[in-house]
């Protein structure tokens, strides 16, 4: 939510921030700006309303500098505006300040700054950095003293990139919430939100620690703590490749990471099957099998699809390991002052690992005692480095505003926890070979529902063009209907319900017709009676029925229908899924939106 990228070396800085932004833009698109710092002295600054192609538009030719932060932003504090958009700056335009975060005591230091004179021109919170550090910019004050004192005024979460006209040598920045990655490269260093802008540049990174501020010069860079401590750190080397922050060849990156699965599901499982004890290893958990077996109960948190996810999670645990499982939005659960049971394991689920109510989720359980294990893609971010434990998904950078391959990786991870916990509970080593068998063969099965993709395009424009749609699924198939009637309505904007194919009849029945067609997830399970007799309700009133299913149902139960290779039943919804996120994203295609990019939402929702 939000991107920050700054540049500091004997290049012009504005050619770096305006491409970082534009990699960056996933995370915030409604506003974009740049400032520069040169030889010449003074700031120069360009933001604008729109995208990031809109500011490189707007940007001068003389536009030059080789000092530069910048920032596209996601709306918290005001509407999208050329006045809003970050950079930020004080009365004498000496500081420019870009800031990922909210400043929670924001009015109280505005008011306290405006009594002083300040005069502001926007109604960010952010704004307020810029007058409070050159407050503390007196003659003298070196620019990351004036920082670390504004700092320690301010309440609330934040990733700053700090420029200073009169000390156009350095760039000070500064963590608490939102992430700073710095990058190293031959006499220049770059900085940014995200390593997904840098790996262009340089593989050699350094991720700031909450509290940690850095002083970043051409030369090298100093980072220390808000009381003035010096710290130490060693850089790591980012180890994806380039490609991976590309659309490599595809014409929009949630269509590549949805063709990503194959990969990214076996790198979940890599390592990670024993066939012999037909079990997983989980190293990354922290809890041998006597503390795992005084487990009572598993909840589940995440947002979003991340809670989708974990309801599907939540089934495998309960049907492989036999232990009460239930996953809630963090959302919900950080506001209700929850029970936190010793015997009951947290297992906290994020793609970024930066949702803010996912992290506070999971500091509200540990302040009480509560033991939490994180299902995290984002290596060392805020949520990883907050629980006790946990394992990485290994999906890769997910660009795409919508969640795919970190979702599909979610669910099986939980497979192999569902697997390992059952196995030192009572599954036996038949049913674990069953599920390892069936674990292994996902990637191809995967490849088979890939293999349609056109022939879901066009069932997609026969669709998309509905007033709305219904997903429905019983039991296993609910958290699917869930999950596929999420992706439609934010990537295509098609008002979609999910309803446990159960409770139609008491009530969204009323619903159907023509106009309102029925996704329906039609496994060949135990409920698959259950299920035809609920498309012939539909079909009785009318309704169109797009089945997801492994047998064709009759031509008088379902419209038309996709079919999806069949696994071992706990295993199925994982397969049942894909087919639903291909729906979705040829559903936006065939209405013009802006896929990678939907309205109104950002990657990474690191606000309240
Ligand atoms: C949906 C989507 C969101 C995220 C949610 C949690 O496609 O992307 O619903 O799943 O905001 O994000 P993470 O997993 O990063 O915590």
């Amino acid at each position: 939510m939000c991107g920050i990228v700054a540049y500091i070396g004997p290049k012009d800085a504005t050619p770096f921030l305006l491409e970082g932004l534009a990699r960056l833009e996933y995370r915030g698109y409604d506003s974009a700006g740049v400032a520069v710092a040169g030889r010449t002295g003074g700031i120069k600054v360009r933001k604008v309303k729109g995208r990031v192609a809109d500011l490189a538009a707007a940007v001068p030719a003389r536009f030059k500098g080789s000092t530069g932060i910048g920032h596209t932003r996601w709306a918290t504090h005001g509407v999208p505006s050329d006045a809003n958009a970050h950079p930020h700056l004080d009365n004498a335009e000496r500081i420019a300040v870009v800031h990922n975060g909210i400043i929670e005591n924001a009015d109280e230091l505005r008011a306290k700054l405006a009594a002083d004179g300040a005069v502001f021109r926007s109604e960010t919170d952010t704004e307020v950095l810029g007058h409070l550090i050159a407050a503390h910019a007196a003659e003298g004050v070196e620019l990351e003293e004036a920082v670390r004192a504004a700092l320690g005024k301010v309440v609330g979460t934040y990733g700053i990139a700090v420029l200073d006209a009169e000390q156009p040598d350095r760039i000070v920045v500064a963590r608490n919430g939102s992430p700073i990655v710095l990058g190293l490269g031959e006499k220049e260093m770059f900085v940014a939100s995200d390593v997904s802008a840098l790996v262009r540049y340089t593989r050699q990174v350094v991720h700031l620690e909450d509290g940690e501020l850095a002083t970043v010069r051409a030369d090298g860079f100093r980072t220390f703590t808000e009381d003035a401590r010096t710290t130490h750190r060693q850089p790591s080397t980012v180890d994806w490749e380039i490609d991976s922050y590309d659309t490599g060849g595809y014409e929009h990156f949630l269509l590549k990471e949805i063709h990503e699965q194959p990969g990214s599901v076996e790198r979940t499982l890599g390592g990670r099957l024993d066939e012999r004890f037909a079990t997983a290893h989980l190293g990354g958990l922290n809890l041998d099998a006597r503390e795992l077996r005084e487990i009572r109960r598993v909840k589940i948190l995440g947002c979003g699809s991340a809670y989708y996810a974990g309801e599907m999670g939540a089934q495998l645990i309960e049907e492989l390991a036999r232990i009460p499982a239930h996953s809630e939005p963090a959302s919900e659960f950080r506001y209700r002052n929850p029970v936190i049971e010793a015997d009951t394991l947290y297992i906290a689920v994020s793609q970024s690992g930066e949702t803010y109510d996912t992290l506070a989720a999971v500091q509200e359980v540990k302040r009480k005692g509560g033991r939490v294990l994180g299902v995290v893609n984002t290596v060392g971010s805020a949520i990883a480095r907050e629980c006790d434990g946990g394992i990485y998904l290994h999906a890769g950078p997910e660009i795409s505003v919508a969640s795919t391959k970190a979702f599909t990786s979610t669910v099986v991870a939980f497979a192999l926890i569902a697997l390992h916990f059952g196995r030192i509970h009572d599954l036996s080593p038949a049913d674990g070979r069953r599920i390892v068998s069936a674990l292994k063969a996902l990637p191809d099965q995967i490849r088979e529902v890939l293999a349609q993709s056109d022939a879901i395009a066009e069932l997609a424009a026969e669709y998309a063009g509905s007033e709305g749609m219904m997903f429905i699924g019983r039991v296993r198939g609910y958290p699917v209907a869930r999950e596929g009637a999420q992706k439609l309505k934010e990537i295509s904007y098609v008002h979609a319900e999910a309803y446990p194919a159960s409770e139609l009849k008491h009530g969204p029945l009323a619903l159907i017709s023509p106009e309102l067609p029925t996704v329906a997830l039609v496994p060949d399970d135990e409920l698959l009676d259950k299920n035809l007799t609920t498309l012939g309700e539909i079909k009785a009133r009318s309704g169109r029925v797009l089945a997801v299913a492994h047998r064709r149902p009759e031509a008088k139960l379902a419209d038309h229908c996709i079919l999806v290779p069949k696994s071992e039943p706990e295993l199925d919804p994982l397969l049942l899924n894909i087919p639903l996120q291909l729906l979705a994203y040829h559903a936006a295609v065939a209405l013009g939106r802006d896929v990678d990019k939907p309205r109104n939402l950002a990657k990474s929702v690191t606000v309240e």
